[in-house]
């Protein structure tokens, strides 16, 4: 492969964590020499112009927000047929809970698309951002305002989907 992939990074957030992930995923991507777009999922009508798709999603009360769920089921075939890298964003605290195995279960959406890993980065909480419902399920759970986004690790898990999509015999 020649480096000239094109990757889309889609995307759902609520209160703006996941989406700068997607941004900072999209950045190590292109400077790893991988074209990348990076968009919200609802904003995305087809995937035929991509190599490859990064899916990711704030987790809110154990699952994905619903705009990542319908685009994996409105996409599947597509993604099936492509390289595809899940990732959540959701533990926070310290140390960031629920732990990654714990946060969300994401197996319909693994066999539906057939992506390659799915990873769980820690997010955060900002009670600012929060509606009331959310302030007062934060409450219940005793959640403290911090963010956990380890850029170094979102970083690096980009760098290897690069080194895998420039890797022959892709896909
Ligand atoms: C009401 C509420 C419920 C949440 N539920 C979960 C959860 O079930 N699992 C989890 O890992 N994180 C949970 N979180 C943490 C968020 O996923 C985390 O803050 C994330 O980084 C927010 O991303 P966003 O800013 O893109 O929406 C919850 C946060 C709030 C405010």
């Amino acid at each position: 492969m020649d480096g000239h992939r094109r990757v889309l990074v889609a995307v759902a957030s609520r209160h703006g964590a996941t989406a700068e992930i997607a941004d900072a995923i999209g950045r190590a991507l292109e400077a790893a020499g991988v074209e990348a777009d990076v968009e919200p999922t609802a904003g995305v009508d087809h995937l035929a112009p991509f190599d490859a798709v990064v899916l990711g999603s704030a987790v809110y009360m154990g699952r994905w927000l619903e705009p990542a769920r319908r685009f994996a089921v409105d996409h599947a075939a597509d993604l099936s047929e492509r390289p595809v890298w899940l990732f959540s964003s959701g533990p926070i605290g310290d140390p960031p809970r629920p732990g990654p195995d714990d946060a969300v279960r994401l197996d319909e959406i693994m066999a539906a698309t057939g992506a390659r890993e799915h990873r769980v980065f820690a997010g955060r909480l900002r009670r600012e951002d929060l509606g009331l419902p959310e302030r007062v399920v934060v409450r219940a759970t005793g959640a403290a305002d911090g963010d956990r986004r380890d850029w170094a690790e979102v970083e690096a898990w980009a760098r290897g989907i690069a080194a895998a999509l420039s890797a022959p015999r892709v896909g």
